[in-house]
């Protein structure tokens, strides 16, 4: 078929792979901010149209589209440094407004103009491109001449993945972090660490990667009776050298990581190797169950203090993202109540209950602030779980991340805190999916599906003046019931979709069945990349 007999047929529908050629639809996800089709007219692109890398732009990013256009269409695009006419010219000027995420895309006759507001703008015109294209063998691809004009309506977009409960390689995290540039996101947090396993390398630590990463064998789902006998996570944690591989691939696609280290609950993993940082000096084993254990690090030793600033030092100088999440969530004060070193450092430090529930948890407020103001010495801020806000220690120099709802959030944002929201009604992306859960795969409790998800407001409850404290939108993959890479994929996508939706595009624009049929599309690019994905919102 040629691009006249696609013209005729005035077929926008990308043509089944095998045909010659085929018409980009802009009507990607996220759905960009304003497109605007004048008329009929096109540019097309084959074999001879060229990426042109205009002042500012990397070698990497042309290189990306380059390899983007040969992945969906074969057709081979170069890159050069100049063109006058049948190209796609890249820029970075800051054309469309203030916004470093924004960018603009013009298509007239001469060829394709992508311009970013920074780089990262210009990437996500970049995705926006790649994600219109058709999907199949082609020579030519039409471009129906066209202005967008696009930014995001949050400036804090990301997924985050546990690798703690279960292990996902390198590989697997590279290939979670493409899937989030491919959905315009910028950030990715990674939960490190947990009572089930210990998976970043700590230098001045040794044990934590060699005997915290292992536990004895994992509880059969939820059923704490029975065991599958099998030790699992040997050799599982990534080394620094690993880390530094995958902070600069993100970085190479405009994504920053948070590491996530949590503490001082959450700790069973590192107790098993380091007894001597816990209340009662153990033994402790790696944790072979899920829940919240009650044993959890001791906030009256100074060793232990000393050993959370080591860790989160070497944490620090890895990661080169100003954030960095030192968890804080379900921190039981069991232990604390009871141990004479947790209650003499109350004493020493002079903690008042104050507004926390409990002088322990006061206690956690003291710890959590002393960890913050470390981590301020090496220019990083500090993002907590919501239960920062119950310690009575949150200050505006904390981040809060909303995930037991959205009260967090609301209340983070009237005391001038930012906050992320991660309601997990809305988006714990380890929920089923579906009503009906036999035909699922075994997940944790609640349901979030992607209607949900793409229904979501992070505004809701929010009055007005508060609303710039909130900086943004992520959904969270648990994985104590996903082992495999594919499943979780399938947990993920749709999902993300609909979340990248919420992250990026304005509310009044946002249309469920308008976003079903774009999905469909989006299908053929998650096909060709190999991801797996959930069907039913088809079926
Ligand atoms: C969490 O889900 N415990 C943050
Ligand atoms: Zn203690």
């Amino acid at each position: 078929m040629s691009i006249a007999s696609i013209l005729l047929f005035s077929a926008i529908a990308a043509a089944p792979a095998g045909e010659q050629a085929a018409m980009a639809d802009y009507n990607v996800i996220p759905l960009p901010r304003h497109i605007e089709v004048p008329g009929n007219d096109y540019f097309v692109l084959d074999g001879r149209t060229k990426i042109v890398r205009g002042e500012g732009v990397s070698e990497k990013d042309a290189d990306f589209l380059s390899e983007y256009i040969r992945q969906s269409t074969g057709i081979e695009c170069h890159v050069t440094g100049q063109a006058r006419k049948n190209a796609i010219w890249l820029s970075v000027s800051a054309s469309c407004g203030q916004n470093p995420d924004g960018y603009t895309v013009t298509v007239d006759k001469t060829g394709i103009h992508v311009s970013g507001n920074s780089s990262d703008g210009l990437f996500h015109g970049i995705q926006t491109i790649r994600k219109s294209l058709p999907v199949g063998e082609y020579d030519e691809v039409a471009f129906p001449y066209a202005e967008i004009m696009d930014e995001p309506r949050f400036r804090y977009r990301a997924m985050h993945l546990d690798v703690s409960r279960h292990f996902f390689d390198k590989d697997f995290v590279k290939k979670y972090i493409d899937l989030l540039a491919l959905h315009n996101m910028n950030f990715f947090h990674w939960h490190l660490t947990d009572d089930q396993g210990w998976r970043i390398e700590i230098r001045k630590y040794p044990l934590l990667a060699e005997k915290s990463c292992r536990r004895d064998y994992t509880v059969i789902r939820r059923d704490y009776d029975r065991n599958d006998g099998t030790p699992y996570g040997e050799g599982c944690y990534f080394t620094q050298e690993d880390i530094r591989e995958i902070v600069q691939y993100a970085l190479d696609r405009h994504i920053r990581i948070i590491p996530e280290i949590d503490m001082p609950g959450h700790m069973l993993a590192a107790l098993a190797a380091y007894p001597q940082f816990g209340c009662t000096g153990g033994p402790y084993k790696v944790w072979t169950r899920w829940g919240v254990s009650d044993q959890v690090l001791c906030a009256g030793k100074d060793e232990t203090v000393q050993f959370a600033k080591d860790v989160l030092s070497e944490v620090a100088d890895l990661f080169p993202c100003r954030y960095i999440h030192i968890g804080g969530d379900e921190c039981p004060k069991t232990e604390w109540k009871e141990c004479p070193d947790c209650q003499a450092r109350i004493v020493s430090e002079g903690i008042q209950q104050g507004s926390a529930e409990s002088v322990e948890d006061a206690l956690q407020g003291w710890f959590m602030k002393e960890m913050t103001d470390f981590l301020k010495t090496k220019g990083k801020t500090v993002i907590g779980w919501d239960e920062l806000l119950e310690s009575g220690a949150a200050g505006d120099d904390m981040t809060v991340m909303s995930w037991r709802g959205t009260e967090g959030g609301i209340a983070a944002a009237e005391h001038r805190m930012d906050a992320i929201m991660v309601p997990h009604s809305y988006l714990y992306f380890d929920y089923y999916q579906t009503d009906d859960r036999s035909q699922e795969p075994f997940a944790a409790g609640g349901k979030v599906t992607v209607e949900k998800v793409f229904n979501y407001d992070p505004y809701d409850g929010i009055p007005e003046k508060d609303r710039k404290y909130i900086i943004g939108v992520q959904a969270n993959l648990w994985t104590e019931f996903i082992a495999e890479p594919s499943h979780a994929e399938y947990m993920v996508i749709p999902r993300i979709d609909a979340l990248s939706e919420v992250q990026w595009s304005p509310l009044e624009s946002r249309q469920y069945a308008d976003f079903l049929k774009r999905l469909r599309r989006q299908l053929n690019l998650y096909d060709m990349l190999g991801y797996n994905y959930a069907r039913y919102v088809f079926e």
